[in-house]
């Protein structure tokens, strides 16, 4: 075969390997930590959260979790999952905060505490029209820190 023949199917051979890659690289899934919209998505969602969490009447009325509004004030907690949310979703961010087990295990929470928790995060995900694939996902995600944060039935 003729070098130049040769070196044309060389080419072409590259030439669709790269298209090929670039079409793989459009398919592939946005990392969530995008799909949330970035840091500004998830600060909204975890501003939202965090005043409902610190307001709601059934958790106030563990007084372990009471408490540790006052240790841990909305803002700094705000600040603390907003850095774990990007994090673990893979945005650009580092976790610097307590491991969960150590920030959760005094505030003796519940089983039907969690499932309020995770009542209003879906209010907040909904509020900001979170779409239903992202949610399950980022919930998915919280649920891998339930074994460390509940420690009652
Ligand atoms: C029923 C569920 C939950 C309740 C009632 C709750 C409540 C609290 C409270 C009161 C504190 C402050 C503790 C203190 O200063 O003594 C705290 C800390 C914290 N929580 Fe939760 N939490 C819950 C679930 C979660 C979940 C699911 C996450 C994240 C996936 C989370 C992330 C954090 C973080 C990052 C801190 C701060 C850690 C640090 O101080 O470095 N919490 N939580």
């Amino acid at each position: 075969m003729p070098f130049a023949k040769l070196i044309s199917i060389a080419a072409a051979l590259i030439f669709s390997a790269a298209m090929s890659l670039s079409a793989q690289a459009a398919d592939a899934p946005k990392p969530l930590y995008e799909r949330l919209g970035g840091l500004k998505g998830i600060t909204l969602v975890v501003d939202d959260f965090i005043d409902r969490l610190v307001a709601n009447r059934t958790l106030n009325k563990n007084p372990a979790i009471k408490a540790g509004r006052i240790s841990s004030p909305p803002p700094y907690l705000k600040f603390q999952v907003s850095q774990m949310v990007c994090e673990a979703t893979g945005g650009p961010c580092k976790y610097t905060g307590k491991g969960m087990k150590e920030s959760h295990v005094h505030l003796n929470i519940s089983e039907k505490e969690w499932g309020v928790m995770a009542g209003e995060f879906k209010k907040s995900l909904n509020k900001f029209k979170v779409p239903a694939a992202e949610q399950k996902e980022l919930f998915d995600i919280v649920g891998t820190t339930k074994a460390d944060i509940v420690t009652r039935p």
